[in-house]
């Protein structure tokens, strides 16, 4: 596992997803995880987005070129990512979602209170700040990366999407095997731009301690925000009413039961181990399960196929 990592390139691939055969509720049988999901769309293209500014940003002051190339061929694949996430915002549209209010709330998030200005501040600047704020938005990034690569690991093992809708759990599925695959990033770049051992474990410890409740946080809200609208499942609308707890409640034994989502304990756990001075995220997944779905994902086999036969190009 280490030795692929070690000289393994990450690079953006080409995908291609067709939703016309999907339908919102694409977990059969579970709106409630179906909405998490579907939610998610509204969260990632302006926090991909927002990756990519950021990382940019810090490409200068990286001074170790084998991290540099990793931090473009990371940028590279949140940009995608970010991309194919909004084809999925089309489909919810398409199919009488409003989903203007969680985009609005995804936007003040990403490009205004996390944007250049500190909390969108006007008059906040200054050359240190800049700095200090440059090196915190990195180390947020690399706290949500915990999530994703480890959501990504669960995801591979996971056997529950065999029998979900196949162009949305390919979407999802493609998306966090990048994720795993390219884990280490964000985590190397915080460690190599903070280069105080003292202050890179303090920071990642007090940025997790917000990261986890807020990212929990979002999941619901942006969750819910759907499942008011959802006029097939009127048990799920009136679930998404109630307050936020009743809903991590239900999410939770959901979950637990049809094993369409990761758990919050599942989560959790995760988040503990982030706590150890000796965590990594080499140790949280697996690059070769993550290959070796990109080498069956329909999504990506949409275009290495067309190389192998050019005369069977797909329309
Ligand atoms: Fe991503
Ligand atoms: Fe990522």
């Amino acid at each position: 596992m280490h030795m692929i990592t070690e000289n393994h390139q990450i690079k953006a691939r080409k995908v291609h997803f067709n939703f016309s055969e999907s339908s919102v509720c694409w977990m059969p049988n579970d709106p409630l995880c179906s909405h998490i999901a579907n939610g998610i769309n509204m969260l990632l293209p302006a926090g991909e987005f927002w990756f990519c500014r950021v990382f940019n940003k810090t490409l200068p002051h990286i001074t170790d070129e084998k991290l540099k190339q990793e931090v473009v061929g990371f940028v590279r694949q949140e940009a995608a990512h970010a991309r194919a996430h909004e084809k999925a915002q089309d489909f919810l549209r398409e199919n009488g979602y409003d989903i203007q209010d969680p985009l609005n709330r995804a936007h003040l998030i990403f490009n205004i209170l996390l944007g250049d200005k500190p909390l969108g501040i006007p008059f906040l600047k200054g050359e240190k700040l800049d700095e200090y704020w440059l090196l915190f938005r990195v180390g947020v990034i690399a706290a949500i990366e915990h999530f994703t690569g480890t959501i990504g690991q669960w995801t591979l093992e996971s056997k529950s999407w065999d029998k979900a809708d196949p162009a949305m759990s390919d979407l999802f599925r493609w998306h966090l095997a990048e994720e795993v695959e390219h884990r280490c990033v964000a985590y190397d770049l915080f460690e190599h731009l903070l280069t105080n051992k003292l202050g890179f474990y303090v920071s990642r410890q007090v940025i997790m301690m917000a990261i986890f409740p807020l990212f929990i946080y979002f999941l619901a809200d942006f969750a819910r925000s759907l499942g008011k609208q959802d006029l097939e499942h009127k048990d799920i609308q009136k679930l998404m009413r109630r307050g936020f707890f009743s809903f991590i409640r239900e999410f939770e034994k959901t979950a637990t039961k049809t094993d369409n989502l990761p758990t919050i304990k599942y989560l959790w756990k995760a988040t503990l181990r982030w706590v150890s001075p000796n965590f990594n995220p080499i140790h949280e997944g697996d690059t070769d399960q993550a290959l070796a779905y990109m080498a069956k994902s329909p999504a990506v086999q949409y275009f290495e196929q067309m190389t192998v036969t050019p005369n069977n190009i797909p329309s």
